[in-house]
């Protein structure tokens, strides 16, 4: 770290029961975590319990979350409302869980139908990865054709077709207006790369020829409108995109497990956008905390699953012992219940843009060519003079500085992981967001001093 500024020391200094367990559980759990992406050096903070927008750690550190489980919260932790929803569906149901149909599952599916534009039918998952899973299955199904094509950089899930090129390095993927196939996991067949075709975010007419030469093999695009939950689609390219999907019969999905209800509004970033997908995908906030997933889409389409309609040898299958989990939905209905009000969105997004707004007034001031940028309730901060348009200029960020800033807000009670966005929720209050900029102003200080 820069002279004489080293925040990775003041964050191990005040996080020592975190190190004690970080060590126990990496006897146990390979890094010492249950996910990669879970994972930081030195070692993460643990987590003891959390209230609102505040986490506490095993040191009995508090912070002011903006981790927020990578997103879920939006309510922040353990909103009354959602707690008691889960409370009173355990009572009224007298199990966890009942295996046949119940009523929860279609009430949740008419509000989502009527919340999304492109949602005529949906079925439940239990995580966004199932979510996309599935959908591109019934795409293939539907289509009977084996190929999809993904964009270089976007997150659908860690599986294997769903994992090539999301981190290409520059030598191996490519030029961006043909991007190769990259395998990003160890364990990708060769026939997993062969069946995905990679295409360029933002660049309307390098997809659009690319859609073109491909049209006979596809059976769908998968997209996150806003990649990253901060990249936005440019509006002219995903017109673009939807347009040439209609004209050449490939199925469009957004995968809007990050972005569905992290907008400025309900309906995602299909009714931000006014474009709207044939299926899409939802994880994360539908549970209101606890695991879940749908996909949704036309009505046609989803069909494909159907076992009242369609004999077994006709159809795609789709199963999970836990789909449509009765508490989980209730925590689901429970959160999209405060969403609906009419001030949730609105008071999100003042919170949202204050804190925005104070930061890059900040890097501004101090001087450092730095942004947070991103729409609705999710940011990132990225130390570069311009917001990136594709992963490619993600490649040219400064990380070093990134990772000053990150530990430095660490170590004062910010909570956040490290080089990823930031969530805000409702429950985070003016005060909070003083402290946050405050701390910020002492990082970037600090930063600026040692340098
Ligand atoms: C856009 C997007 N799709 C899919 C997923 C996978 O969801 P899950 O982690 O619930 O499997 C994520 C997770 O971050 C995501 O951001």
């Amino acid at each position: 770290m820069a002279g004489g500024f080293d925040p990775i020391a003041e964050y191990k200094a005040r996080t020592g029961k975190s190190a004690e367990w970080f060590a126990r559980a990496r006897e146990h759990l390979p890094g010492g975590v249950t996910g990669n992406v879970k994972f930081y050096p030195p070692y993460p903070v643990f987590a003891k319990r959390a209230s609102g927008a505040h986490l506490w750690d095993l040191d009995g550190n508090d912070y002011i979350d903006y981790m927020l489980c990578f997103g879920p919260l939006i309510l922040g932790h353990g909103h009354p409302r959602v707690v008691e929803a889960v409370r009173k569906q355990l009572e009224r149901d007298g199990t966890t869980i009942f295996g046949p149909p119940h009523e929860l599952e279609t009430v949740m599916a008419e509000r989502l139908n009527r919340i999304f534009p492109c949602a005529e039918r949906v079925r439940f998952t239990n995580s966004g990865l199932e979510a996309t899973l599935h959908a591109l299955r019934v795409c293939r199904g539907f289509k009977r054709k084996n190929r999809i094509a993904k964009f270089e950089g976007h997150y659908h899930g860690c599986y294997d077709e769903a994992l090539v090129s999301l981190t290409p390095s520059e030598e191996t993927a490519g030029p961006y207006a043909a991007p190769q196939p990259v395998a990003c996991s160890l364990g990708t067949s060769e026939y997993t790369l062969q069946s995905v075709q990679v295409l360029p975010f933002n660049d309307a007419e390098d997809t659009v020829r690319l859609l073109r030469a491909h049209k006979d093999d596809l059976a769908a695009v998968i997209m996150e409108p806003v990649q990253r939950g901060f990249i936005e689609s440019n509006p002219e390219f995903l017109k673009a995109v939807r347009e040439t999907t209609e004209e050449l019969d490939i199925i469009l999905v957004f995968d809007e497990v990050m972005s569905a209800f992290r907008m400025d509004r309900l309906g995602g970033a299909q009714t931000m956008y006014g474009i709207t997908p044939d299926v899409m995908c939802l994880g994360k906030i539908v549970g209101g905390g606890f695991p879940a997933g749908a996909f949704l889409g036309r009505e046609d389409i989803m069909d494909v699953v159907n076992p009242a309609t369609r004999p077994k040898d006709n159809r795609v299958f789709h199963g999970g012992t836990f789909n449509g989990h009765p508490s989980v939905l209730a925590a689901g209905m429970a959160t999209i219940d405060v969403l609906e009000e009419p001030d949730t969105y609105p008071r999100l997004a003042a919170k949202t843009s204050r804190l925005r707004n104070g930061l890059n007034d900040m890097f501004r001031r101090q001087g450092f060519e730095a942004l947070a940028v991103g729409p609705g309730s999710t940011f990132n901060v990225v130390f570069a003079r311009e917001c990136a348009r594709s992963y490619r200029d993600c490649m040219h960020f400064d990380a070093n500085l990134r990772k000053e800033f990150d530990y430095g807000l660490l170590a004062r009670g910010i909570h956040l992981h490290p080089d990823k966005p930031l969530y805000t929720c409702t429950e985070l209050t003016d005060d909070d967001i003083d402290t946050t900029l405050s701390v910020a102003e002492e990082v970037l200080t600090k930063m600026r001093a040692a340098r």
